[in-house]
Parts: C-alpha cells; structure tokens; sequence
C-alpha cells in the first residue's frame, strides 16, 4: 500500500474532514508531521477536544436504549444478552460496523432489584472471543466477566447474582484479555439500573425517557467514511486512544426533549481513555449519585469531571437553560436539550441517603500501597505489568484496607482512573484532604492526575480472584493491573 493511501486510512474522520475542508494542496505532502502534531495536542490536553463537532447538526434525536426488566421465572429475573455485530451510523448517512448487546451499538439498561436472584444468559454472536463484565457490582469471580470466563464465537454462558448493595447505576462491558479497549471502542456498553424498594418514595425524577436518561458519553475516532477502526500506536498505548469526535449514546450531535423543571442524567464515561469535563454553560446542577449510589445531600456543581469508568447521576432544572440549550464536554456541544411544554418535578429532595461516617480506628487497618506509573516502556502497578499467573495479595472476606494509591507517572502527565472490582469503596483522603463532597459517597473508580495521592477503604465482600486497574484501557491492556484474591 502506498503511504498517503495507507495514511488517508487511518485518517481519523476529524482530520480528514479538516483536510477536505481546511488544507490546501501543499499541506498533502506534510501530512505525516501534521498528523502527529495535532495528534499530541489533543493527547497533551486530557480533557481532549472536539473540534470537529461543529461540522454537524444536531438533526438525530438522542438514541434511548430499551428499558429490560427481564423476565421473572420463579423468583429469578432473566435476561438474554446477545454480543453481536452490527452497523451503526454515528454520522448520519454514514455507516460503520459495529458492536452492541441485543442490536447495532451499546446495549439496553438492565433493571434490577436489590436482594433479587437475577440470571444473565449470554450469547456470543462475535467472531472473537469475549465477556461481560459487571462494572461497580459486588459480585464474586464466577460472575465478575474477568477469569476463565471467556466466551467463545458461538458459545453461550449464563451468569447469576444477587446484588446487595446501593440504588445505583452500573454498566456492563466486555473484559477479555487484549481485547476489552477494542471491543469497547466498537460498541459494547450497556448500563445496569439497580432499584432498592427503600428509595421508592424518593421523589427524583424517574420516569424513563421523560425526565429520567441514560447519558453514555464516548469519543472516537472515526475514518473518513464514518467506519471506526481500533488501531493504537504506539503513543496510544501510552497516552490512551481518544478521537476527534465526541457522541452521546452513539450518535454525533443528538438532541434531547426535556420537560420544564428537573431532569436527571444518568451519566457514564463511556470512552477508553478521555476525561470529560461537563457544564451547562455556566448554569448551576446537582450531583445526586456517584459510581457505587446516591451521595447523601445534591451537590451543587456548575460543571462535573467524570474520568473513564465513573458514573454520575446530576439533575438540572431546565427552567434555568434556554428553550433550545446544550451540555457541554469539554467546551464542546454534546447534546442539544430542547424543552418541551411539559412539566417535571420541580423541588429536589434535600435528603438522599444515609451514608455514615468513616469512624472507625483506621490505625488498626492494614495498608497496602499502589504505585501509578507509565513510561515509555509501559503502565505498572508497583513497577510491575499484570501477570496473569501471579496474585499480588490476599484479604479475608469481610477485611476492611486502606488502599494508599499514587499517581507517579512522573515525565507522562498521565490521568489514571482507577478501579476496584467487585466492591464499593470510601475516599478517606484526596492528596491528604477530605475528599470534596461528590467523593464521599460510594465509588469504584476515581481519578488520579498527576502527582495525586488519594487513600480508599475498602471492604471486600466477595470470593475469589479479582482485579484492580487503570480503566484508562489502553493502560488496563498494557499491563497497569493486578490481581489478588479473597477468600473465607
Ligand atoms: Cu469497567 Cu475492569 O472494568
Ligand atoms: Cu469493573
Ligand atoms: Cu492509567
């Protein structure tokens, strides 16, 4: 293949556009320079930009995954995923092979309920192996999508569990071993919302694709036909595979009817390796959930970071936001909300839940340390890439820790989210500080920048061999995890 055919390939649609559009004919011939330059760009500023969002409308409206309560068989609520591929137009007009759960791109939301034996019958559709993975549920190692439980093309699996723990909203991906950060990128997400009977009287909006959405934000980078491609190169593996092109729920530029009054976003940072950086242009929102379920009080926030992994639930009140307003990631349009003349709830709760406390004697605790690091070689745990056959320690079920956690990546700059599997952690410190309110709630992911020091505790509850890592998944696959085990 000759180099500008190879070239105009690997293009991402970004900067193929603005080759089209921008570049005069002279610039052809530099292409190679220009491309790494704007490439380190984008990768030295980790809230990664869009510039290229402008050059489409908001036309399509936001893509609402269907609402699976399952099926009850006994007292065994039952779902049937499907990993399949797909074609998708991210673009409109433009179309792209995909993945998803159940249809082209992503995957429904799976309601649960607390204290509920629930089944999963999954079936591999790929024609590669893969899992599937329960992000922020406490689960043990049979269900938990990471050891042994590759599913091959055409083979099936059923999972089982019952989650005890917070109201919250999870999501579910694939984890196979080299395959997680590709598989992500072409589609499979989907998006868990667990429901405990003791919050039903709660008064937030909940009504499904009314005043209630799933927010799934991703960015990728797309060829000049609008196909996505998972390709890294080297300075990927490093710096994580983000793309020139921000979407919401698989659709560039979509736009949204909100009812006047509240309205709540169940947001999950979808994307492998960007930070998202979000804001109603200024207008005040509240946080009322993080990753593990709702933080006691709303927090008032005029704009949220959210780091690969992490969720948050907000609630804005459109009577603020113009008739025809925008969330923001970023600095870039991602979503255009348009309000409706119907109405939503219009006071907040100021009581979610009942988080106590961190009092007891941490001093007793053990503390087990977690070095962050990439270079030009690799990403490490404590100077260690994951090894598949080593366990790096062990903890009794039921065991608290403090889990001290440093991000020395030292001449990188690199941000690190990261995750716990299977558990609900408590901040107990960031950089030596009370963590800020949205942090002191339940979380499985958290962002470290460089330099960061936070300390966590964590409780496991489950058995078996778990992991811990970057979800930064470029990171993740190149070896910043570890594993170790609980047992009885
Ligand atoms: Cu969201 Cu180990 O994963
Ligand atoms: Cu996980
Ligand atoms: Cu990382």
């Amino acid at each position: 293949m000759n180099k500008f055919l190879s070239l105009s390939l690997l293009l991402p649609f970004s900067f193929a556009y603005a080759m089209d559009h921008n570049m005069d004919h002279s610039m052809h011939m530099n292409m190679s320079n220009m491309n790494h330059n704007m490439m380190n760009n984008m990768h030295h500023n980790h809230n990664t930009e869009f510039p290229y969002n402008k050059n489409f409308k908001f036309e399509r409206e936001m893509l609402l995954p269907p609402l699976l309560t399952g099926k009850l068989q006994g007292n065994v609520r039952v779902f049937d995923l499907q990993v399949q591929q797909g074609e998708w137009e991210f673009i409109k007009g433009k179309k792209a092979k995909t993945f998803g759960y159940n249809g082209p791109i992503l995957g429904p939301i799976l309601a649960l309920n607390r204290g509920e034996d629930t089944k999963i019958n999954i079936k591999n559709h790929l024609n590669e192996e893969t899992t599937v993975h329960f992000h922020g549920a406490i689960v043990s190692e049979e269900s938990d999508g990471v050891h042994n439980s590759d599913i091959n093309p055409n083979d099936s699996k059923t999972v089982t569990f019952n989650l005890d723990q917070e109201e919250a909203t999870l999501w579910f991906h694939p984890h196979p071993m080299h395959k997680t950060a590709s598989q992500v990128y072409k589609g499979l997400a989907g998006l868990i919302y667990l429901k405990d009977d003791k919050n039903k009287d709660l008064a937030l909006p909940n009504k499904y694709g009314f005043n209630d959405f799933p927010i799934v934000i991703q960015d990728k980078q797309l060829a000049k036909d609008g196909s996505v491609h998972y390709m890294v190169s080297h300075h990927e593996t490093m710096h994580g595979k983000t793309g020139g092109i921000l979407m919401v729920n698989g659709i560039v530029n979509p736009f949204l009817n909100m009812p006047h009054g509240l309205n709540r976003l169940r947001v999950v940072n979808g994307s492998n390796a960007s930070n998202f950086n979000l804001n109603f242009n200024g207008q005040k929102f509240y946080q009322i959930a993080s990753d593990g379920g709702y933080l006691n009080n709303p927090v008032e926030m005029t704009e949220l970071l959210l780091s690969p992994g992490e969720r948050a639930e907000i609630v804005i009140d459109t009577t603020n936001l113009k008739t025809q307003d925008y969330l923001y990631v970023n600095g870039t349009k991602a979503l255009e909300i348009r309000k409706t003349k119907d109405k939503s709830l219009s006071k907040l709760p100021t009581k979610l839940a009942d988080i106590k406390p961190i009092t007891e004697d941490l001093s007793k605790l053990k503390t087990l340390d977690f070095n962050l690091k990439t270079t030009h070689r690799a990403s490490t745990i404590n100077d260690a890439v994951f090894d598949m056959t080593s366990v790096e320690f062990s903890v009794k079920k039921g065991e608290k820790a403090i889990w001290n956690i440093t991000n020395s990546s030292g001449m990188m700059d690199m941000p690190h989210p990261f995750h716990v599997h299977g558990a609900q952690f408590r901040v107990l410190e960031r950089n030596g500080k009370t963590p800020p309110l949205n942090e002191q709630g339940y979380k499985d992911t958290i962002l470290l920048d460089k330099g960061e020091n936070v300390k966590i505790l964590v409780e496991y509850k489950t058995e078996g061999l778990t992991v811990y890592h970057c979800h930064l998944l470029e990171h993740e696959e190149t070896g910043m995890m570890g594993q170790f085990k609980s047992s009885k």
